[in-house]
């Protein structure tokens, strides 16, 4: 269930903080991956030693490591997480939450997390119930925090009231809950994908293509059916297995496949244009096999249709992305294919760096809207397709 999830869990200083350690056992068991960055006072509480131990990576405490001047970047963090938990989430820390305090890399991670946020508060009754702490905790879940309601049992106080972090088993229901519940945010939308290359034939036997794999566009497809849309998949020639809940539309020639989504767009929401489309294609196609001669051969080629262009002049307010790759003035002319096909959002493969491009299961590539761009690192095809489906999601 949370195989190759990444989870970020926070850890304030209650002393709730060594039922951390039996939390983060269970996230990993379960399949996460787990990164714990912790407030200075946490470490009072569990020891770094014991975090870093069960989560099987080092613990993150400071902005930076003062001994060799290495930053840890929150930015970073914030956009590997696929859930940020803060468990047990104190008074104070949330009270900061709640109005953009950022003084230690818990809370600017928390500011820069693109991620759904859960806190598991922990805390004294009284504190628990002060009207501070309420509208703290209101204002969370206005911001969309999820919030892991804690117990009632007996507390480190010596009282007995609501106030006890929920229990791990718990709070890794609730995180299952909210994964799950990202996933189905698309519910009720209709996406088109392009996917693959096209085949333009010369005759019965010979055509011309490309070396597209289908690989990127296979995985937005599934990624926006994982979260609950409905996705027609209009794909060219691939190798690939249909993603589960996509519904896929075999086409061979850049014509049929603009048939194929000029009839659908009327009625979707949105399109990503991943395929290779072929910019020209045999002016005729001979119906035999041709003839070797003895002289050289031309063929006449025409231009093809533009999808991405035709489907852009019909948009309204459909949501439109597609990619470039570029060799040469790759970001000017991302931005001039922005414009003329008239796109929400480009996706700029880069052709320079080593595990990008056509064949390959990663990518690194650069997204370009009309306000603002963002490079990515280098990043599995599956991931670029998750953080295109949230840009997806940002302009609906
Ligand atoms: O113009 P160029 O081919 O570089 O633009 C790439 C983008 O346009 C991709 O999103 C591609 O899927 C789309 N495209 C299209 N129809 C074409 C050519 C490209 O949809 N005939």
């Amino acid at each position: 269930m949370l195989k190759g999830k990444h989870i970020l869990l926070g850890i304030t200083g209650s002393i709730a903080a060594y039922k951390s350690a039996v939390l983060c056992r269970l996230l990993v068991t379960a399949g996460a991956e787990v990164r714990v960055v912790m407030t200075p006072l946490a470490k009072q509480f569990i020891t770094p030693l014991t975090m870093a131990t069960v989560s099987q990576h080092p613990i993150l405490v400071d902005f930076f490591n003062p001994e060799n001047g290495e930053w840890n970047s929150h930015v970073k963090l914030g956009e590997w997480a696929d859930l940020y938990l803060i468990a047990p989430a104190t008074a104070n820390t949330m009270a900061k939450m709640a109005t953009g305090v950022a003084d230690n890399l818990l809370l600017t991670s928390y500011l820069s997390a693109r991620c759904p946020v859960a806190v598991a508060p922990a805390m004294d009754l009284d504190m628990y119930a002060h009207v501070a702490t309420q509208r703290n905790m209101e204002q969370l879940r206005k911001d969309g925090v999820h919030i892991v309601e804690p117990g009632s049992g007996f507390l480190a106080s010596g009282l007995v009231g609501k106030g006890r972090m929920a229990e791990p088993e718990q709070i890794l229901e609730a995180v299952k809950a909210i994964l799950a519940e990202k996933k189905k945010s698309l519910e009720g939308k209709h996406f088109l994908v392009t996917a693959g290359a096209t085949i333009e034939p010369i005759d019965p036997v010979r055509f011309i293509s490309n070396h597209s794999s289908g690989k990127m566009g296979y995985a937005v497809a599934e990624a926006l059916a994982a979260r609950g849309a409905r996705v027609t998949l209009i794909s060219g020639r691939t190798s690939l297995d249909v993603p589960q809940g996509v519904e896929r539309v075999d086409v061979l020639s850049a014509e049929d496949m603009w048939r194929e989504c000029v009839e659908r767009f009327a009625a979707s929401d949105g399109a990503v244009m991943c395929a290779a489309v072929a910019d020209y294609t045999p002016a005729t196609v001979a119906e035999q096999k041709l003839k070797k001669g003895d002289s050289d051969m031309r063929i006449e080629l025409r231009r093809t249709k533009d999808i991405a262009a035709t489907l852009g002049a019909e948009k309204g307010g459909r949501v439109l992305g597609g990619f470039a790759m570029e060799t040469e003035n790759e970001q000017q002319n991302a931005q001039g294919k922005l414009e003329r096909k008239n796109f929400d959002f480009i996706v700029l493969n880069s052709l320079r760096t080593e595990g990008a491009g056509f064949r390959g299961d990663t990518n690194v590539v650069t997204l370009i809207d009309r306000e603002c761009q963002e490079e990515l690192p280098l990043m599995s095809k599956r991931e670029v397709a998750e953080r295109i489906v949230d840009k997806i999601e940002n302009f609906l």
